[in-house]
């Protein structure tokens, strides 16, 4: 089926699938999304748009699924290669040899920097941070890791025990031991805790939903020196950093800094088929681990057939179309015009940073994340804040995105951040409580709110259509 044959659905329609999903998959996911207006069911995916098949306008994908799409929804070029492989391919067995998986990769090891070198496959962004902890615990014999206030990792077992928000975590306590978690961009703190007894320090060079913060040279020169000091492994998540997102292939090239261990997913997949990989320098102690345990990271899905040969095709776009200079440049143009917006609404919008094209816009309260992402989808832009940081509205628009969409998408966001006045005027002296402050800053109150918001409007839709 092409995209275009995905045909219109109606309100009914969308309401019985949303009590389906709710009755069998999750009632507070169907609210969730309900109440920011990100129920869209996409149709015609398509470079950095998407259309809505219940109400057929069309949205600017700003979200990516956190960074999913970086060479386009839909992009041509990899749909051709996926459906020529499956021609010939399926999954693989998963430990056995394959061109697909070789040849992916031996381009996956050419594009990384220094001594970075060898491979291990993954499934997944949260699968390949555990193969990245277990490596370096292995290999150290260390049990130890430092890791990032507001940082996220994935949602499972180790990934989980590093995630940064204690929200995520305090229904699974206790969690895996060891984990250090210290604020971003600060080397005293990690100084601190640092020492023979740490297998890693591990960190996200941008954190993506920690809320859009760059790390400095400093600090990744500084977390270079003391991981040499003491034996450790430093680690970089280039999940979302990773494949062009920030103005270079991999965003650790903003620092010439060259981690022990590196891992990546997400955009690896091309938005089309999932896959990971947990690179790793060519140094005796890593590779001496590796050799004498070479299944100690093994999964059906990570590596295979399809998704190695996808990725190599995803690398090879990448490369041909040099998509990390695209993203510095409109990534530049994009910052210039969301700095702008910051000025003209000094009142509530507290700063714009970011790299390339991973920028957010910071709010003065966290309450306003969540209205913004409203105001938005109001606006066509179809956009989340920042898990770890609600106050922080994250834009990862595909890096296929046009200089002229780059325009409109900001037309767009000027006309959301204006249009947040409505709340805000009433909000911001009521937020000046203590009280009611923690009351906006509820994601249930929140919920409920903006879901109550919506049946009004649906109501009145209904009954004036009616008329
Ligand atoms: C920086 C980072 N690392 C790891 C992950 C986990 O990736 P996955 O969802 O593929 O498990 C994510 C997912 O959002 C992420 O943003």
């Amino acid at each position: 089926m092409t995209d275009t044959e995905i045909r219109r659905m109606d309100v009914q329609e969308r309401d019985y699938f949303q009590h389906l999903f709710g009755k069998h998959v999750s009632r507070g996911q169907v609210r969730y999304l309900r109440c920011a207006h990100l129920d869209i069911y996409e149709k015609n995916r398509r470079g950095c748009t998407v259309v809505d098949a219940v109400s057929n306008r069309k949205f600017f994908d700003c979200f990516s699924s956190a960074g999913c799409f970086n060479v386009g929804r839909r992009n041509p070029k990899i749909m051709e290669t996926l459906s020529r492989a499956l021609e010939t391919y399926d999954l693989g067995t998963h430990a056995v040899l394959s061109e697909p998986k070789i040849s992916f990769a031996t381009k996956l090891a050419s594009l990384c920097p220094g001594d970075l070198s060898r491979v291990v496959l993954c499934a997944s962004g949260a699968d390949a941070f555990a193969a990245a902890i277990k490596l370096a615990k292995g290999a150290t014999g260390r049990n130890d890791v430092i890791t990032m206030n507001k940082g996220y990792h994935g949602h499972d077992g180790f990934s989980l025990s590093a995630n940064g928000k204690d929200y995520y975590k305090e229904l699974f306590l206790p969690l895996m031991p060891g984990f250090h978690i210290v604020p971003f961009n600060d080397l005293d703190a990690v100084r601190r805790v640092a020492s023979k007894k740490i297998a890693a320090i591990l960190l996200e060079p941008v954190q993506g939903e920690g809320g859009i913060h760059v790390a400095t040279q400093e600090y990744m020169d500084g977390l270079r020196k003391i991981c040499d000091e003491h034996g450790i492994m430093l680690i970089f998540d280039e999940v979302q950093t990773g494949f062009g997102r920030t103005g270079t292939l991999w965003a650790m090239e903003h620092y010439g800094v060259i981690p022990d261990i590196m891992f990546t997913a997400k955009s690896i997949g091309g938005g089309l088929f999932p896959n990971a990989a947990m690179v790793y320098r060519d140094m005796d102690l890593l590779v001496g681990y590796v050799e004498e345990n070479p299944l100690f990271h093994t999964s059906h899905a990570g590596g295979s057939d399809l998704g190695c040969i996808v990725s190599s095709a995803v690398l090879d776009f990448l490369v041909e179309n040099k998509v990390w200079e695209h993203a510095a440049d409109v990534g530049k143009r994009f910052r210039e015009g969301l700095m702008e917006i910051w000025r003209e609404n000094t009142d509530y919008v507290k700063e714009v940073r970011g790299l390339g094209l991973m920028i957010g816009i910071e709010y003065k309260y966290e309450f306003l994340g969540a209205i913004m992402a409203e105001c938005l989808a109001r606006q066509g832009v179809w956009a989340a804040y920042s898990a770890n940081a609600p106050q922080v509205m994250r834009f990862q628009i595909p890096i296929t995105v046009t200089k002229d969409e780059v325009e409109e998408i900001l037309v767009r966001i000027r006309a959301a951040v204006r249009s947040m006045r409505w709340y805000v005027v009433p909000l911001l002296p009521m937020a000046q409580i203590p009280f009611i402050r923690m009351l906006l800053d509820n994601v249930k109150i929140q919920i409920a709110t903006f879901n109550i918001i919506r049946d009004i409007e649906e109501l009145v839709t209904r009954y004036l259509l009616r008329r």
